[in-house]
């Protein structure tokens, strides 16, 4: 089946919503989830409606007529102007804030369906990315403890991401990745 990598729309939002949910770990928390990969946050349609609306950084995998994965990514200067939406992510704002310049890009939320991870999806997804922000540096967050999502680690450390320290997150640990940023103290 054919596999277009582009631009997500706002009509995107009920198919990325739907990927996400078939991704979302919930209060169980199982161990083994860090080997498939997982997601803490998933949203409502209308909430991914409200975020695609607000930036030019989000990229969905669509095969047939179906979303099968999505890149969910804004400019720290997007995610500035959407935060007031985003309160569970007072502490990574805080901090990218602190640390980056405003043109630095950050992947939020990736995710594949189940029946078509370790196809490329994912990697084709951040080439997409990266043709939309050429040259531009990233840094994500990754879940480190109480589970450590090692297939998003591995995900995104085979992107060229490096760790750069650990944040925590109510009762999560979470893992600081950057790939090219440029430190807003190198800037003074
Ligand atoms: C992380 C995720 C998006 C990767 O998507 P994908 O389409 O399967 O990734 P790709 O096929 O492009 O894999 C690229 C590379 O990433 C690494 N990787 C991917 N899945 C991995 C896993 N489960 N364990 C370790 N490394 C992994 C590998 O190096 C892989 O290259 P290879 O297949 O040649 O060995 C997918 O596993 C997923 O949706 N996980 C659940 C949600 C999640 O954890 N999101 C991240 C938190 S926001």
């Amino acid at each position: 089946m054919s596999l277009i990598i582009r631009k997500a729309e706002i009509s995107d939002a009920e198919g990325i919503a739907a990927v996400a949910a078939s991704l979302q770990i919930g209060d169980e928390r199982p161990p083994l989830a860090g080997q498939t990969g997982f997601l803490l946050w998933a949203q409502s349609p209308t909430t991914y409606g409200t975020r695609l609306a607000c930036t030019k950084h989000f990229v969905v995998a669509e095969a047939g007529s179906r979303i099968v994965g999505f890149l969910m990514a804004y400019s720290l200067e997007e995610l500035t102007e959407i935060s007031r939406s985003m309160s569970y992510e007072d502490q990574v704002l805080k901090n990218f804030g602190e640390r980056y310049s405003n043109s630095t890009i950050y992947p939020d939320q990736i995710g594949v369906l189940p029946s078509h991870k370790r196809q490329g999806i994912g990697g084709m997804m951040d080439d997409k990315l990266q043709e939309l922000a050429p040259n531009v540096g990233c840094a994500t967050v990754i879940g480190h403890a109480p589970i450590r999502n090692n297939a998003s680690i591995g995900y995104f450390t085979s992107r060229g991401y490096g760790f750069a320290q650990e944040l925590q997150q109510d009762d999560w640990t979470l893992g600081l990745y950057e790939r090219n940023v440029i430190l807003r103290h190198s800037m003074r």
